[in-house]
């Protein structure tokens, strides 16, 4: 992948100043990260709390792949982000479907966006790491990579590990889809075979054990009463 970079100082949110840029037509792997967001986005609606000495990351991806698999790159996204996190500090994992965990905190965030331009539908990847802050989330223990590694780590390095990370597993999703992504996403992913709580999209609570991930990216929910589900969107709580 052929990177663009904007850095810059403060901006909004880094997803709206991409989505302008790629309304002008930038390319794909047009990034833009910011010191500071003053109003920064998370999932769901909840607001990303910034504190400067973070990493503030968005990515343009233009991919060629039918629509339908898109969904597949918030796997890539986790699993490069965990990786490039994975070089400072142990302990880290994947919580489904693309938050990074340090010893069970929550130590990065990932939001996709879907863009349309002129020049064809986009995917903008928002990642925030917690790097020399970890600013609270409700109800999650968070994290941050120097209070981990105990020592300072730069936002350059791990922005520069991210960018490798992120060029190799969207190169390997590219080239051998979804099943190449799947295995090592499992691999380092937390709470597999084990009891987890979901709070389901709807407002629904479901109980189960974490027993994979389906190859549409679904989390496969054992119940105790035998029977399985696939959640598609949902918090997942590690019991
Ligand atoms: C989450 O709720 O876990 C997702 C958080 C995503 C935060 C990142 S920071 C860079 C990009 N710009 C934003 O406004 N949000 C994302």
């Amino acid at each position: 992948m052929e990177y663009t970079a904007h850095r810059l100082d403060e901006v909004p949110s880094t997803i709206n100043v991409l989505a302008d840029l790629a309304m002008a037509g930038a390319p794909e792997g047009t990034y833009v990260t910011a010191k500071r967001m003053t109003a920064g986005r998370g999932r769901n609606g909840r607001p990303w709390v910034c504190a400067e000495g973070n990493l503030f990351f968005s990515l343009l991806l233009r991919p060629t792949q039918a629509r339908a698999s898109w969904g597949e790159l918030s796997f890539v996204s986790g699993l490069a982000t965990a990786e490039a996190i994975g070089q400072f500090v142990s302990g880290w994992a994947i919580k489904w479907p693309n938050d990074v965990l340090v010893d069970g905190k929550k130590i990065s965030g990932i939001l996709l966006e879907s863009c349309s331009t002129p020049q064809g539908d986009g995917l903008i990847v928002g990642i925030g790491i917690n790097i020399a802050h970890a600013p609270p989330v409700e109800g999650r223990e968070v994290v941050c990579v120097s209070e981990s590694a105990g020592r300072t780590v730069s936002v350059d390095a791990v922005l520069e590990a991210l960018l490798a990370r992120f060029a190799h597993w969207y190169h390997i999703w590219q080239t051998q889809g979804f099943e190449a992504i799947r295995a090592p996403w499992l691999a380092n992913a937390a709470g597999v075979g084990q009891k987890i709580r979901v709070q389901l999209a709807d407002g629904r609570v479901a109980n189960g054990v974490f027993s994979g991930l389906a190859p549409s990216g679904a989390l496969e929910l054992d119940g105790a009463d035998g029977q399985s589900q696939l959640v598609l969107a949902g918090d997942v709580f590690l019991l």
